[in-house]
């Protein structure tokens, strides 16, 4: 019998296993969103925007009048999350669509607040594990490699300094028509960045196996390039 048992583990792949992942994780501004598509789009993989449940779980509180201060609401807020994932990027909450609203400044400012708490993170770790589906899942956030899929085919983890991060995120903003100063965007990644670094609870750091990747004068096509050649040469 335990022959068999013994057996049938080295004859069954687990599911996990077979579905490789690519974890793309770094601050806030080092291109991990873009990145992620272009990467997830040449491979034809299904594509993880971690950071996109956490502005949810942010608007969604926004809308029930819950205090980002809640633990235990915020929690039931993030397991009972209706949302939809478009493929041309749209998002819809509850019905509707929150494609702008999940972008501005705010909610990025909320979803740092509830990505703090532990019950939140707890909470979406079950429905960012099931992202993980045939061919393959990149996955782009903060603990990707180091939590959510620590047996990930090829985990990165992108940076770029921290004056061309604020740079990319005024030059986004500005296509969309939004007027923001530089220097107050700079201080909004560098406080968000510490305060993500500095959190008890997943904090914001390489996984101790993950390859680093500066994308600091880099162009979108060089990292993307470089992310298909790690996961060619595997
Ligand atoms: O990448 P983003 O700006 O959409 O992320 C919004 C916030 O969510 C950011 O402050 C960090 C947090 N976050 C996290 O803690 N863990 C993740 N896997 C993704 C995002």
């Amino acid at each position: 019998m335990f022959e068999w048992l013994r057996k049938k583990r080295f004859t069954v792949p687990s599911r996990r296993a077979s579905v490789p992942v690519i974890t793309l994780d770094g601050p806030g501004g080092a291109g991990k969103g873009t990145i992620a598509r272009r990467v997830a789009d040449a491979l034809g993989f299904h594509l993880l925007d971690s950071g996109a449940l956490y502005r949810l779980v942010a608007l969604a509180a926004e809308d029930a009048c819950v205090s980002l201060t809640n633990g235990e609401k915020l929690a039931e807020l993030a397991l009972r999350l209706d949302a939809r994932f478009g493929k041309d990027s749209r998002v819809w909450l509850s019905g509707q669509d929150v494609t702008d609203r999940l972008r501005t400044e705010q909610t990025g400012a909320g979803a740092s607040t509830v990505a703090q708490i532990g019950t939140v993170r707890r909470a979406l770790l079950s429905r960012q594990r099931a992202f993980r589906k045939s061919p393959g899942l990149v996955a782009d956030g903060r603990d990707m490699g180091s939590h959510v899929f620590t047996d990930a085919a090829l985990k990165i983890y992108l940076t770029a300094s921290a004056e061309e991060r604020a740079k990319r995120r005024h030059k986004q903003l500005k296509d969309k028509g939004l007027d923001v100063s530089l220097a107050a965007l700079s201080q909004d990644i560098e406080h968000r960045d510490r305060r993500d670094s500095e959190r008890s609870l997943a904090p914001l750091r390489p996984a101790m196996d993950a390859r680093l990747l500066d994308t600091t004068g880099r162009t979108i096509e060089e990292v993307t390039q470089q992310v298909l050649d790690w996961f060619a040469e595997l």
